[in-house]
């Protein structure tokens, strides 16, 4: 399989996760394609990928305003392939802010319009 993941970063923790996440995917023998979205450039197939994963990082609520568009312009690519969004937020990490962590992946499902098979 051929997989794509899509990260935003503003301190480059969410960088660190999509490189693991690279590794652990290559480990089983698929084939995985990096990209940092402030860096997207048009050029890139995306026809040419049987699966995509995004990460993005929240900051004040919200994700990276360039992840946000490269999704909503995909969105119908996206949604018709397996694909999984990895937000990455303080509150996923804390135990009792579940509802927000959940809050920031519902509003970017929401205003993207792509629907992830996984969150
Ligand atoms: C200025 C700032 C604002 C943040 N706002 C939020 C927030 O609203 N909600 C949240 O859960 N985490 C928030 N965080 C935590 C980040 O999501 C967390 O540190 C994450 O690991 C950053 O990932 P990145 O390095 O890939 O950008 C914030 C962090 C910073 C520095």
């Amino acid at each position: 399989m051929n997989l794509l993941i899509v990260y935003g970063t503003t301190e480059g923790q969410t960088r660190k996760v999509a490189e693991r996440m690279a590794t652990d995917i290559r480990g089983r023998g698929h084939l995985v394609e990096l990209l940092d979205s402030a860096k997207f450039t048009p050029d890139l197939k995306l026809g040419h990928f049987d699966a995509f994963v995004i990460a993005a990082s929240v900051h004040q609520e919200h994700h990276q305003e360039a992840v946000t568009t490269f999704v909503f312009a995909h969105r119908d690519l996206l949604s018709g392939k397996p694909s999984a969004l990895v937000s990455v937020s303080l509150s996923a990490a804390l135990e009792g802010h579940e509802a927000a962590a959940r809050k920031y992946v519902d509003r970017f499902v929401s205003v993207t319009g792509w629907q992830p098979r996984m969150t």
